[in-house]
C-alpha cells in the first residue's frame, strides 16, 4: 500500500527522440584531454539521414532512502554501464537539484557492430533527450553528448557542423555553418564491409597515435586550412575541391594510424579496393569521395546524378551479401539534427 502509492506519486518523465550518426569530412583523431573530452584538432561533419537511433528516456525522481540505478538497453539487450554512460548521467545529475535515475532504451536501424558511428547517434540521442526533459541549454546538451563520445557532439546539430577544440577561455563547442538543405543534391553511399576481426577502439587508437606518432603533429598543424577548405567548397557547391579534401583527410587519418607504434590498421583489402574503384570512377572528373572512420566501412560522398552509375559499378565489382565482401549498400540524403518523436 504505502510504498506503492509513494512510487505512483513519484514523478516520472518520458521522452522519445531520434538522432542520426554523422560522418566527418575532416576527422577527429586524438584528444588533448580525455577527462574533458577535448580534441587535438577541429573536425567537421554531416549527418546521415537513412540511419538513426530511436531512444526512449525515462527519468524517475528518486525519493530519499530509495535505491537508484540507471539502466541502458540497446536493441533490446541490457548493457552494463561503462564509464562513458556513468559520466553522462553523473554530469546531468550535477546540474539538477533533485535526485533522478535514468532508464534508456535505444534501437538503431543499422548494425551497431558495423562500426558506423552508432555511438555518435546513441549518445547524441541520450544527451538531447536529457536536455529536453530538463530544459537544459544547448551547450549542456553538446557537452553531455561529448562526454559519451566525442564525435557525438557533432550529431546534436544539423547541417555542416564543426566541432571546435576550443581555446583558452573558450570551451570546446559545436557550430553549424550551413543547414543540410544547402546542397540538396549531395548524397552518401554507405558500403558496409565484412569485418575480419575486431579493431582497436577509437579511444585506444587515439591514445596510441597521440603518444607515438610524430606525423600527427603535422596533421594538426594543417587542420585550420583544411576546415576552411571544406567550408568554402561546401558553400560554393564545389564538389571536386571538397572531394579531394575529404579523401586526403581520410587517407591522412589512416596514415597517422599506420605511423602509430605498434601500427593500427582499420582498412582491409576490400576498403582498398573501394579506394581504387573511386579513383578510377574519378579518372576524368571527380564525382565521388570516400572516407573511412575507425573501421573498414566506406562512406562515399557523391551527387544525385552519379548515384546510379556508381552503384552499378560497385555491384559489378564486389560480391554483395551477408557473407560476401560487401554486406550491404545504402544510399542516403544528408540528415537533420535530433528531434522529439513522442
Ligand atoms: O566515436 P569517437 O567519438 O570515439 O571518435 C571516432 C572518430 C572517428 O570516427 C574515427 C573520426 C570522426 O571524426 O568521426
Amino acid at each position: 500500500g504505502e510504498t506503492k502509492r509513494q512510487k505512483l506519486d513519484g514523478e516520472e518523465r518520458r521522452i522519445t527522440v531520434v538522432a542520426h550518426p554523422n560522418i566527418a569530412l575532416i576527422k577527429y583523431w586524438g584528444k588533448a584531454s580525455e577527462k574533458e573530452m577535448i580534441p587535438l584538432n577541429d573536425s567537421i561533419s554531416l549527418t546521415i539521414e537513412c540511419f538513426h537511433a530511436t531512444t526512449t528516456l525515462i527519468a524517475r525522481r528518486v525519493n530519499e532512502g530509495e535505491e537508484s540505478g540507471d539502466t541502458v538497453s540497446i536493441n533490446g539487450v541490457d548493457i552494463g554501464l561503462n564509464t562513458r554512460f556513468h559520466r553522462v548521467f553523473k554530469s546531468v545529475r550535477d546540474l539538477l537539484s533533485d535526485r533522478w535515475s535514468f532508464s534508456v532504451s535505444s534501437s538503431t536501424n543499422f548494425p551497431v557492430a558495423a562500426g558506423l558511428a552508432s555511438s555518435a547517434a546513441g549518445f547524441a540521442a541520450i544527451a538531447f533527450a536529457l536536455g529536453k526533459t530538463f530544459d537544459l541549454p544547448g551547450e549542456d546538451i553538446e557537452r553531455l553528448a561529448r562526454y559519451g563520445s566525442g564525435s557525438a557532439s557533432r550529431s546534436v546539430l544539423a547541417g555542416l557542423v564543426q566541432w571546435k577544440k576550443g581555446e583558452e577561455g573558450k570551451e570546446s563547442h559545436v557550430i553549424s555553418h550551413f543547414p543540410a538543405d544547402h546542397w540538396p543534391k549531395l548524397r552518401l553511399v554507405i558500403l558496409v564491409v565484412k569485418e575480419e576481426e575486431k579493431a582497436i577502439s577509437s579511444k585506444e587508437g587515439m591514445e596510441r597515435t597521440a603518444r607515438t606518432s610524430a606525423l600527427l603533429q603535422d596533421r594538426i598543424r594543417r587542420n585550420g586550412e583544411k576546415i576552411k577548405g571544406i567550408i568554402d567548397s561546401f558553400s560554393a557547391h564545389d564538389f571536386p575541391s571538397m572531394a579531394e579534401l575529404i579523401m586526403r583527410d581520410s587517407n591522412e587519418m589512416h596514415a597517422v594510424c599506420l605511423d602509430s607504434y605498434p601500427p593500427i590498421q582499420y582498412l582491409n583489402s576490400t576498403s582498398w579496393s573501394i579506394i581504387n574503384l573511386v579513383h578510377s570512377f574519378n579518372s576524368e572528373i571527380v564525382r565521388a569521395a570516400y572516407t573511412f572512420d575507425a573501421g573498414p566501412n566506406a562512406c562515399i560522398f557523391t551527387l544525385e546524378e552519379h548515384v546510379d552509375e556508381f552503384r552499378t559499378l560497385v555491384s559489378s565489382s564486389f560480391s554483395i551479401g551477408e557473407n560476401a565482401e560487401l554486406k550491404s549498400i545504402a544510399v542516403s540524403n544528408l540528415g537533420q539534427g535530433p528531434r522529439i518523436v513522442e
